[in-house]
C-alpha cells in the first residue's frame, strides 16, 4: 500500500522535552564527540506530532512558540526521523508532519529531540511498519544523542553519547519552574567552549575523566524523590561554558535562588534555566516572581512518560 492508499488518516504522537539534572562531560574524543554521564529527566513540556499519510516528505509548525526560523526542508530532525524509518522499512511514501512545538528550541531541552522521538512513532504507527521497540531506539540514537531518552521517558541514566540508557528509579513528581531566554545557543558550540576552557586551564584544573559516571547521591534523591536532596547534587559540566557565552545567566540564575528556588542550573547546553523548586506552591511564588522581573515562564513537573501514541483522528 501507498502512502497516498493509506487515505486521510492522521496519527497523533507526543514526546517530552527533558531536564539534565546532572551532566558531566568526559573529554574530546576522535570522533568530536564526547562521552557524558546524564541523569535525564523528562519533563511536562510536550511536542506534538501529527502524522497523515503523503506521497513525499514535508513538516509544518504551530503552538505558542515562534517557529519561524526553524527549516522545515532535509535538513529538519523530524523529516530525517520519518526519511531514516522510510529507508529502514522499505516504505515507499512519504509523510506531511504537522508538529506543535511548546519545547523551546535551541533551549537546552531537547525538542527537536522530541519532535524526531514522536515522528518516529507516529510514522511507524501510520505506516504500519511495526519496527521493534530496540531497532526504533537504535534509529533514534543515529538521529541524536537526545532522541533515545525522548523515547523512552521517565528518569533514566545516559553514557556514551546520551544514548546509552539504563532507567534509574525515581519516586514522586518534582516542582521545576524554566526561564526561558529569548535567544537560542547551539549545542557544539556550548561543547567547544568547555574544550577551550579545558585546555586554557590544563594546568590549573583535573583533567576531565575520559568516561564520567552519575555521583551516586544523585541517584539516591531520585529514589528518594527528595527535592532538597536533588537540589544539593544538581550539576552541569556545561553551565560554565553556557555562561561564558551567555553572561546574562548569571543574574537569572541569581533571581530565582533569592526567590526561593532550592537551586538553579542551566539545562542541558542553554539556555533554558531551570529553577527546583520545594514544592507546588514554592513553584507557584517563584514563577509569581520571575514573571514580575519581565521574564519568560512555565512551570513543568517531571518525572512524565516518554514518547507515545494519542488517539488517531
Ligand atoms: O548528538 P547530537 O546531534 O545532538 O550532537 C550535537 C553536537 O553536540 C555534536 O555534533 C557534538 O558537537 C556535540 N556533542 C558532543 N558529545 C555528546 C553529544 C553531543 O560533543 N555526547
Amino acid at each position: 500500500m501507498t502512502s497516498a492508499a493509506a487515505g486521510s488518516r492522521t496519527v497523533h504522537a507526543r514526546a517530552p522535552g527533558k531536564i539534565n539534572v546532572f551532566f558531566k562531560v568526559g573529554s574530546l574524543l576522535e570522533d568530536g564527540y564526547h562521552d557524558v554521564a546524564s541523569a535525564y529527566q523528562a519533563v511536562s513540556l510536550y511536542e506534538d506530532v501529527y502524522a497523515t499519510a503523503a506521497d513525499d516528505f514535508s513538516v509544518t509548525f504551530g503552538g505558542p512558540i515562534d517557529t519561524s526560523g526553524l527549516l522545515t526542508d532535509g535538513s529538519n530532525l523530524a523529516i530525517k526521523a520519518a526519511r531514516m524509518l522510510a529507508r529502514k522499512t522499505g516504505f515507499r511514501g512519504g509523510v506531511a508532519l504537522r508538529i506543535d512545538k511548546n519545547v523551546p528550541i535551541a533551549g537546552g531541552m531537547g525538542g527537536g529531540s522530541a519532535d524526531a522521538a514522536a515522528t518516529l512513532l507516529a510514522c511507524d504507527a501510520l505506516w504500519r511498519t511495526e519496527v521493534p521497540r530496540e531497532e526504533l531506539l537504535a534509529l533514534a540514537a543515529r538521529l541524536g544523542s537526545d532522541v533515545p531518552f525522548a523515547l523512552v521517558g521517565g528518569t533514566a541514566i545516559g553514557t556514551g553519547r546520551g544514548d546509552q540508557l539504563s532507567p534509574a528509579l525515581a519516586k514522586g513528581t518534582f516542582q521545576w519552574v524554566l526561564a526561558l531566554a529569548e535567544f537560542g545557543m547551539s549545542t557544539p558550540d556550548v561543547y567547544s567552549e568547555l574544550d577551550r576552557h579545558r585546555a586554557r586551564h590544563a594546568r590549573d584544573i583535573f583533567p576531565a575523566s575520559p568516561q564520567p559516571t552519575v555521583d551516586t547521591n544523585v541517584l539516591q534523591a531520585l529514589r528518594a524523590g527528595d527535592a532538597q536532596m536533588l537540589a544539593e547534587v544538581l550539576h552541569n559540566d556545561l553551565q560554565a561554558p553556557a555562561l561564558h557565552l551567555a553572561p546574562g545567566l548569571g543574574a537569572v540564575l541569581e533571581l530565582g535562588e533569592e526567590n526561593g528556588a532550592l537551586a538553579g542550573i542551566i539545562s542541558g547546553s542553554g539556555p533554558t534555566v531551570a529553577f527546583l523548586a520545594p514544592d507546588l506552591d514554592g513553584a507557584l511564588e517563584l514563577q509569581i516572581a520571575l514573571s514580575a522581573a519581565r521574564l519568560n515562564v512555565l512551570r513543568v513537573t517531571g518525572p512524565v512518560h516518554g514518547a507515545r501514541l494519542l488517539q488517531e483522528h
